[in-house]
């Protein structure tokens, strides 16, 4: 973000003042240049070799400048950053009371921008006088070697005093254009950083002969999938699965398994290594087909409801702009958050606030889930998207679920055993694989995993004992 808002206003102060300023002061400058040689070469080269000098102290200062600019654009990223997420966690820093530590955090990252700042403003100013000396060594050549040419009556004495209101004139421009330089490299500093984030290249892309995914029937089929984030730290091992179109499946297993992963692999958010197996829906292998066509395809409510500022009604209608109020009320209404949506000031325009903040976190995955449901895909996939809220709630909504469930293909990922039960099938992951698989009695009966986590409670509706 600092990124995109700081170092671009740098290279807008370039843009809009030091374009044109550049192109004066070069212009004058050649100008000067020209008038003086013409009146006098001789001693306009014996002036004019303290240009040389200023040149090579200019590229040597400009190694240390560059790296000090850079380091006042890290910093003010450093700034903005602790900012942003001390403001955004405010309530655990208040619940923790952890005020005081954040401020002494804040402060050094403050002061670090600060300390880079003062010096990076240092070498800048520098610029100056080191142009003034430059200027007085100037005038001093002209009059020794100016006065001695007079003395010796070889040149008038107007043309030394046309040489030193030329040389005022001449190092104007000169002291322009090194403050220029200075912003210069202040703005290239920025624009490094900016074609840095530029040149980042989505690390999923579609194939060159990616086709558009046609409406599926909602088969999904991991083959011997292999999966890791970080390299060699596998976290899926040798998934197998085929989930039947129209299916519910549900997966359980404990925090950590790896069933977000699954589902975000489905999806496609992460990519699958070469000899990492294979992942199809109706027979399309996920990566060859384009994945606009394919997440138009599968809704996932994810575990963290997100939602983004402006009406209830909008973010219903995220992901289907053509729905119309109707639908959008008709989606509320099947997972159970249309009379909520009644009792709020302005119904269903009411607005969220900033990351759904006027929302309860279970009002939130209701949102989101009525969202997902208006979007109408083949395959719906629910990662723990009931953990916060009630078992009332849930309830009605497991109800609107059944029906859902039966034209498209269900993943329910859940915690509560209530929510799993009716699944056609369920699968429990154990740190990374699938160790067992069966229908709700099935597995109970097999007193495996599956019965540790929910055996202990045999009447359907009660919360697990994670919860
Ligand atoms: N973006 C990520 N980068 C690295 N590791 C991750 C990432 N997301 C999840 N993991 C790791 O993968 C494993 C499975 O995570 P996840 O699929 O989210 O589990 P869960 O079954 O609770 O949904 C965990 O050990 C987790 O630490
Ligand atoms: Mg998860």
């Amino acid at each position: 973000m600092s990124r995109v808002q700081n170092d671009v206003s740098q290279l807008q102060e370039l843009l809009t003042g030091g374009v044109l300023n550049l192109l004066v002061n070069v212009i004058s400058l050649v100008g000067i240049v020209i008038v003086m040689i013409s009146m006098n070469p001789r001693l306009a080269l014996i002036t004019l070799s303290v240009v040389p000098v200023l040149g090579i102290i200019v590229v040597i200062w400009q190694q240390y400048a560059r790296r000090a600019f850079i380091r006042v654009r890290q910093a003010i990223a450093e700034v903005n950053d602790r900012l942003q997420e001390g403001i955004s966690g405010v309530r655990v820093t208040q619940s923790l009371n952890r005020e005081d530590v954040n401020y002494e955090q804040f402060d050094d990252v403050n002061k670090a921008h600060y300390d880079a700042n003062l010096n990076a403003i240092r070498l800048q100013a520098l610029m100056q006088p080191t142009v003034q000396v430059m200027t007085g060594i100037a005038y001093g050549l002209l009059i020794i070697f100016g006065g001695q040419q007079v003395l010796a009556e070889t040149m008038q004495p107007g043309v030394l005093i046309g040489f030193i209101l030329y040389i005022q004139r001449f190092f104007e421009p000169v002291m322009a254009l090194t403050m220029e330089y200075t912003q210069l490299q202040r703005a290239m500093a920025s624009g490094a950083r900016i074609f840095e984030l530029l040149d980042v290249e989505p690390e999923i892309q579609d194939e060159p002969d990616a086709i558009e995914l046609p409406r599926i029937e909602g088969e999904i089929d991991f083959d011997h999938v292999h999966f890791s984030y970080l390299p060699g730290l596998e976290v899926l091992h040798d998934i197998d699965l085929t989930v039947k179109p129209g299916e519910t499946v549900a997966i359980v297993g404990r925090t950590g398994a790896g069933k977000s992963s699954m589902m975000n692999l489905l999806a496609r958010l992460y990519e699958l290594e070469d000899n990492g197996g294979k992942i199809t829906v109706d027979d399309y292998d996920v990566r060859e087909v384009t994945q606009q066509s394919l997440r138009q395809q599968i809704g996932i409510v994810p575990q963290d409801a997100f939602l983004f500022s402006g009406t209830v009604e909008d973010n219903i209608r995220y992901g289907n702009m053509e729905a119309t109020r109707e639908d959008v009320v008709k989606a509320a209404q099947t997972v159970g958050v249309h009379d909520f949506i009644n009792t709020m000031e302005e119904g269903y325009d009411s607005q969220v606030g900033e990351r759904g903040g006027n929302l309860s976190a279970g009002q939130r995955q209701l949102v989101c889930l009525a969202r997902a449901i208006l979007t109408d895909p083949p395959i719906l996939v629910l990662d723990e998207a009931t953990s916060s809220v009630d078992t009332n709630a849930e309830r009605i909504m497991q109800e609107s679920l059944k029906q859902l469930s039966r034209n498209r293909t269900c993943i329910i990922i859940a915690h509560r055993l209530s929510t799993v039960t009716h699944a056609d099938r369920i699968i429990a992951l154990e740190s990374g694989a699938i160790i067992e698989e069966g229908t709700h009695q099935e597995l109970l009966d097999k007193k495996g995993l599956y019965y540790s986590m929910f055996g202990a409670m045999s009447t359907p509706g009660l919360e697990s004992p994670d919860n």
